[in-house]
This record gives structure tokens, sequence and C-alpha cells, in this order.
């Protein structure tokens, strides 16, 4: 059971927004003998601590990447592995993170995704829109770029004019719309790089990178990432002190 911890109280400062880049499964496997997607399946075992801790901690929004339009690239058994393993999670899920006041969304192409699985995650998003507590978004078969392609597909199918194309217009486009962009992504497995994740949200986005394998990251390594963050002086190309997250 999802319980609210007032934790809030314990971080100087709290990331409405928080993204993660959920890396090293396979080398977790792999660092154990075991065949890649047993690393896979163990990265959503720890995926309810790190929703609880979420909640805990007062965050809003959190976002995982889960398969990029890259990781299409990989070997057929372990992309399939991978879509089996999103059917199961939310076949295992759905009911606990609807009752605990959990939305679900979906960040990318649906349409790329056997029909049985977009089904399933068309209806989780569905049971669940009307929740508040924590809007959780799955990116899967997401890439940035590709989000970017989208938008620009879909303003020039409405006939925007070039005037009219502002920041926040482009905002509307991306998949993300209506979402505050992330205040902070974090990476596991010590890789330092953005892998096509959200490129345009993350312009001013803090980062947190751990050495950590996904299926070793914990409740306990995510309030570290988040007492991490409350340390940053964030100052959008402004001077320190000027208030500068209003
Ligand atoms: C992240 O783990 C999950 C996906 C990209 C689907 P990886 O599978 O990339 O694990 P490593 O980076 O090979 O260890
Ligand atoms: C990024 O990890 C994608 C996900 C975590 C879903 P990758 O393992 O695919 O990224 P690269 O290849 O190391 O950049
Ligand atoms: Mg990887």
């Amino acid at each position: 059971m999802l319980l609210p911890l007032a934790m809030s109280n314990n971080f100087s400062k709290i990331p409405q927004h928080i993204a993660i880049i959920m890396d090293g499964n396979g080398r977790w496997a792999e660092a154990r003998g075991l065949p890649r997607l047993e690393g896979h399946k163990a990265g959503t075992e720890n995926l309810r601590q790190i929703i609880q801790g979420c909640v805990d901690a007062g965050v809003k929004y959190l976002t995982i990447y889960a398969f990029s339009t890259e990781n299409w690239g990989r070997p057929r058994e372990e992309v399939e592995g991978l879509i089996s393993i999103l059917e199961l999670f939310l076949d295992r899920e759905l009911d606990e993170l609807c009752a605990e006041g959990v939305k679900i969304c979906h960040l990318g192409r649906l349409e790329a995704m056997p029909l049985k699985v977009r089904r399933k995650v068309e209806h989780s998003m569905e049971i669940t829109c009307s929740n508040s507590r924590l809007i959780l978004s799955v990116a899967w078969n997401y890439g940035g770029r590709d989000e970017i392609v989208y938008a620009i597909q879909k303003m020039i199918r409405e006939n925007v004019q070039p005037q009219d194309v502002t920041e926040e217009l482009v905002g509307q486009y991306l998949f993300t719309k209506d979402m505050p962009d992330p205040d902070l992504i974090i990476r596991t497995s010590g890789e330092m790089r953005i892998s096509n994740f959200l490129i345009w949200q993350a312009a001013y986005a803090e980062w947190y990178i751990t050495p950590t394998f996904w299926p070793d990251f914990n409740k306990e390594e995510l309030f570290k990432a988040i007492a991490s963050y409350g340390q940053r002086d964030r100052r959008f190309g402004k001077i320190s002190g000027l208030n500068n997250e209003d």
C-alpha cells in the first residue's frame, strides 16, 4: 500500500518532476551470470518502492524511460522479452496503482506495439485517468527526436503559421503536453549521456548519475538523489538568489 509519510520535511527542496533513465539491467544480469532478460525482469521489481518513494517525498510527476526508439535494434528475443515484461508489469501492478491514486500515461508511439499490449496500455490509461496523486509516465517506444518530428508534422498538418510558433506552442505538441519539464533526471549505471530522452524538456533539468545498476536502485538511492537536488543552485541563466524558479 502506498502510504504518504510526510517525508518532504526531510528535504530542503522537492523536485516536482523526476525522470529516470533506468539503465544497467543487462550488466546487472551479466554480473550474475544470468541472461539479460533476467535483468529486465529484476528492473520491474524495484519500481514499486521507487513509486512509493516519490509519493512519500511529495513528487507529483515520475517519468520512466523503459524502451527507446533505438532499442528496436536489439536482438529479437530481447525486444520481445521487453514487450512481455511491460505486459506483465501492467497485469501485476495496475489494480494497486489505480487504487493508490496513480495516473498512468504513455510517452512515445503506441502504434508500433503489438495490438494486445497496446490495448493493455490504453486500458491502464483509461482506468487511471482521473487519478492525480502521482502522474506516472512510461516512455516506451519513445525518442526525443521522434517526438519533435511528430510535433512538427502535426503543426504542419494543422496549418500552424510561422509567427505563431513559440516555445509554449511547441510544448503543446509534444507527448509531454501539459506536464512540467523534469526538474531532476536520474540515470543509473554510470553512463553520462541523454540517449534521446526528453531532449527538449531537459533544457534546464538537474542531473544525478549513479553507478548503481537499475535493478539495485532503491528508495534510499532515490532519496539521496532528491537530497542532492536540494543542494543545487538552479540559475536558469540568471544570477543566484533572484527567485529563479518563479
Ligand atoms: C536498460 O538496461 C533497459 C533498456 C534499455 C531497455 P540495458 O538493457 O540498457 O542494460 P545495459 O546498459 O546493457 O547494462
Ligand atoms: C537508454 O538506455 C534507454 C532506456 C533506458 C530505455 P540505452 O542502454 O538504450 O542507451 P545507450 O545505448 O547506452 O545510450
Ligand atoms: Mg543500457
